[in-house]
């Protein structure tokens, strides 16, 4: 049966690498029926909406979900640029890949920081004067992606039943001198059924794929209740995987060792707002933005993106200059979601091939500073990565 993607390009280079993407899942011989479909910055400037209804009833009828990159701005040029007739009707600008998440309660992000062998921008320690060793760096991070931080409770100047509702806690004490209208907050607010689900789906990653250890990067020592709860539920649900080794590091701390042992880390779990950041730090060990890849998981609905965004000031490069790769790994991620894993081996070998043998190479994995130079100083196209890679598809 003749699968149906719903394939959402966005803005910027999302353009350009999705379909790429789907020009490798076309030559590993997975068949699909690709649904163009509407998200970003042009939809917003023209209804109002950078997330239009059409595009949420395909996903809720498809349920799969591939997505590029969209383009965010802040509140003033979001309302300069909306269009003329739909200004001052109360239009609100909102990230449509945060509203995806809250939609379709993608309430699983998973995001793999894998190191290809031989990939130049793979993390190397100095052993000696003389050596450096190159960890073998294999962490999947486990993000909760719709609740804490960036859930989007928050005010400038809060309203007083909310200002009312905090000074019962005895630390307010602290802002009484404050006006409302001089402060701002915003909320961790997580649910146990939530830290539940994203703990449970690491252990149960954990013991699919092998590893010995799941790491819960909080800081419960500050943040007694909220992380506080989500390792008291790790405690628990730790009990039903006896193989694995349940670890706690606090978020700060974790950021400095990812440079000291970070070969030790098997899957790391955490809140929205530390596992955008463990997980960017991550992906920094294996070759950034152009290798990170993610999936957005729900009981219905699944999307997958790379975990870049829409790099503007590339955009308008022809031929195109950047990586496809994360794109593509994270198009690996759907074919292993839905259970196509032969073809996902199959990318995931011929871009570790390309990766190996050096050859074929984007600006980025020369270290070079981006822009139409970049192939005379020895890079190749956005099209010629992707070339590569299906060139050494096998079978
Ligand atoms: P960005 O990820 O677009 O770019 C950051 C840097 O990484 C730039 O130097 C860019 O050139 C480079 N880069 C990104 N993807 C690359 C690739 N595939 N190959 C090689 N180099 C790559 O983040 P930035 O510049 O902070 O944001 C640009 C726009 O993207 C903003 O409007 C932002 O709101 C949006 N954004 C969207 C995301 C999403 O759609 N999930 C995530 C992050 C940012
Ligand atoms: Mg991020």
């Amino acid at each position: 049966m003749k699968r149906t993607i719903v394939a959402m390009p966005g803005d910027g280079i999302g353009k350009v690498v999705l379909p790429e993407a789907i020009r490798v899942l076309e030559a590993a011989g997975f068949e699909a029926e690709y649904i163009h479909s509407d998200i970003g910055w042009d939809f917003w400037c023209s209804e109002g909406n950078a997330l239009p209804q059409r595009t949420i009833d395909l996903l809720e009828k498809h349920k799969i979900g591939l997505f590029g990159a969209i383009t965010s701005k802040p509140k003033d040029a979001a309302d300069k640029e909306l269009a003329p007739e739909l200004k001052g009707k109360g239009y609100v600008y909102f990230s449509p890949i945060v509203s995806m998440r809250q939609h379709f309660n993608l309430d699983i992000c998973i995001r793999p920081c894998i190191s290809f062998k031989g990939n130049p921008l793979n993390f190397i320690r100095k052993t000696d004067n003389q050596h450096f060793e190159e960890p073998n760096v294999n962490t999947v991070v486990f993000r909760q992606n719709t609740e804490g931080l960036y859930a989007g409770v928050e005010w400038t100047n809060p309203p007083q039943a909310v200002r009312d509702a905090l000074e019962t806690h005895p630390k307010m004490k602290a802002f009484k001198h404050v006006e409302s209208k001089d402060m701002a907050i915003s909320t961790r607010i997580m649910s146990r059924n939530a830290c539940r689900r994203i703990i449970r789906a690491a252990f149960e990653h954990a013991k699919k794929f092998g590893y010995t250890n799941v790491t819960v990067c909080e800081k419960p020592n500050v943040l007694r209740e909220t992380s506080g709860m989500m390792f008291s539920e790790a405690k628990l649900i730790a009990k039903e995987y006896p193989g694995i080794a349940l670890w706690d590091t606090n978020i700060d701390a974790q950021m400095m060792w990812l440079t000291k042992n970070p070969e030790t880390y098997g899957v790391v779990v955490a809140e929205n707002m530390f596992g955008d950041i463990i997980s960017d730090a991550f992906a920094g060990l294996i070759g950034g933005l152009g290798f990170a890849c993610s999936a957005n998981l729900g009981d219905e609905v699944s999307v997958f993106e790379p975990t870049h965004g829409s790099a503007p000031k590339y955009e308008q490069l022809n031929p195109s200059i950047v990586n496809p790769i994360a794109m593509i790994l994270s198009a690996v991620m759907m074919l292993e979601h839905i259970g196509e894993k032969e073809k996902a081996v199959k990318i995931k070998d011929a871009i570790a091939e390309v990766v190996l043998e050096g050859k074929v190479m984007t600006y980025d994995m020369l270290k070079l500073k981006g822009g139409p130079d970049v192939f005379a100083q020895g890079a190749c196209t956005t099209q010629q990565m992707t070339d590569a890679i299906i060139a050494k598809l096998k079978g």
